[in-house]
Order: C-alpha cells, then sequence, then structure tokens
C-alpha cells in the first residue's frame, strides 16, 4: 500500500478526491474508473459535479464502471445503486459510458461476461472504494476470499440495516443478496481510493490499517496493492481536527 493521507474535514477528502482525478483525465483521456455509492461519496460527487459544472473537470470521456448492486432489481428500481449513481454523479457531469452488473439476473455466464468487458477495456484505472462498517469493501463481506470474482453475495444483516435508509418499506424489502466485484477483481484495477470520513468508521479503519491483512476484514486486503491509497478525515482516523500530525501523510506497510 502507498499510503494512508488525513485531513481535517470530509470537505478537505472531497477535494482531494476530485484532485486525483483531474491527474487521471489528465494522463488518459478515457479513464476506467469503478465508482461506489453511500454517504461517504456524497461531499464527494458533490465536489466532482461542481467542479464538472465550472468547468475544471471534464468526466465525458470517463468509462463508468459499476462496483456493487443489489441482486433482482432491474431499470425502475428507484433504491438501486444504478439509480443513486444517476442522480449524483453520472447525469449531472455527463458520464454516458456506464458498464453495469447484470444484476437483474446474474447467471455465471453473466457474471462472466461483465468481467470480459473490463479486460476489453484494458482493465480498470483506478477503483474508488468505501468502507463500510463491517469493513466491507463494495458488498465483499467479511470472509470473502482474496481472489474472489464478480459473484452473487449474501449481505450481512448489519449492512442490511445500513442500507435500509434507501428502502422507503421495512427492512424485509431491503434485499438479502448482492452482486458485487469480487475482492481479487477490484485489486486488478491499477490504482485502488478507499475513502473513509466519520468517526463511525474510527474502529474498523484502524483495524483494516493496523490489524493483520485477513479477509475477516475485507477492506485491510487493500494493503497488498502497491498503489492503494486511503484519504480519511480527521474522525475516521482517530485524529483531532487541526492536530499538526493529521495533516501529514503516513506511509504504512503491507
Ligand atoms: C457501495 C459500496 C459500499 C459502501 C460502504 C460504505 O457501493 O461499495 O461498500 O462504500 O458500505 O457506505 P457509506 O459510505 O454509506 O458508509
Amino acid at each position: 500500500m502507498k499510503s494512508l493521507r488525513i485531513f481535517d474535514t470530509p470537505t478537505e477528502v472531497a477535494g482531494a478526491v476530485a484532485d486525483r482525478l483531474a491527474e487521471v483525465l489528465a494522463q488518459h483521456p478515457r479513464p476506467v474508473i469503478t465508482f461506489p455509492t453511500g454517504s461517504t461519496m456524497l461531499p464527494v460527487y458533490r465536489e466532482i459535479v461542481a467542479r464538472s459544472q465550472t468547468g475544471q473537470l471534464d468526466l465525458r470521456g470517463v468509462q463508468g464502471i459499476q462496483l456493487d448492486e443489489y441482486a433482482g432489481v432491474d431499470d425502475h428500481t428507484e433504491a438501486s445503486f444504478r439509480a443513486w449513481l444517476h442522480e449524483h454523479l453520472l447525469a449531472p457531469t455527463g458520464i454516458t459510458a456506464f458498464h453495469t452488473l447484470p444484476a437483474h439476473d446474474p447467471t455465471p455466464a453473466a457474471l462472466a461476461s461483465y468481467e470480459q468487458v473490463i479486460a476489453s477495456y484494458g482493465g480498470v484505472d483506478l477503483a474508488i472504494l468505501g468502507i463500510g462498517g463491517n469493513g466491507h469493501i463494495a458488498f465483499n463481506e467479511p470472509g470473502s476470499p482474496a481472489d474472489s470474482r464478480t459473484r452473487v453475495v449474501e449481505l450481512d444483516r448489519r449492512t442490511r440495516q445500513a442500507n435500509e435508509r434507501y428502502w422507503t418499506d421495512s427492512d424485509a424489502f431491503v434485499p438479502t443478496r448482492a452482486v458485487t466485484q469480487g475482492i481479487g477483481t477490484i485489486l486488478e484495477a491499477r490504482e485502488v481510493l478507499l475513502i473513509a470520513t466519520g468517526a463511525e468508521k474510527a474502529e474498523i479503519l484502524h483495524e483494516a490499517l493496523h490489524g493483520p491483512v485477513s479477509e475477516h476484514v475485507p477492506a485491510s486486503l487493500i494493503r497488498s496493492h502497491p498503489h492503494a491509497e486511503v484519504l480519511a478525515d480527521a474522525a475516521a482516523a482517530g485524529r483531532q481536527p487541526s492536530d499538526s500530525s493529521a495533516r501529514e501523510s503516513d506511509r504504512l506497510s503491507a
């Protein structure tokens, strides 16, 4: 893993992600980028959308890749991750190329074809990730194999509870299964950027970065990637804002 960078606020983290995106776009006019959904990403996407609307970032050449999705959803499911991304990122930035998971009918052939299409793009340049309260990345729940591929998974009770807010009906309506890129799939990206903000992520982020590299904490597995970077706010990093050490870039070993 390359480094952990700590910022005072989620807004500063968002600025750093947008800066990195600008660098990637300067290197490749048509970069292949994996985008997550979730609360962590809201300020990040707000910043990216603001820069795009003021002409500072042009994302129209981006080939977006879907990272995870509930199983069984279709184009009309309002609570789908695809609909969420469309609203918060794709439509306002004009990203029209978006490769989706075969969430409605995730047959083995469709899942394999999803990965083959990514390979036909030449692989992923940048995988942006969040981290779940249980250490999941995408929907790779604890225990997911490090070499796992895109597949159907059962969601943890805790993950379903965390996602209840997106489903207007009761918990019973949060799907029990999801389709997710595997950890092996994610780690094939040339660069991985994991974003963590808020005190509620502090304990799991500490475990992921300083505990054993283990399938029990899927996010810890990114430490084996030579170009993985974690961007955290002070709260998620367990530091006080404006702590002079909070602005340092720590080097971490795998
Ligand atoms: C969602 C995804 C998840 C989230 C994680 C954190 O597409 O990949 O792994 O990144 O659950 O979610 P928030 O940011 O809502 O805490």
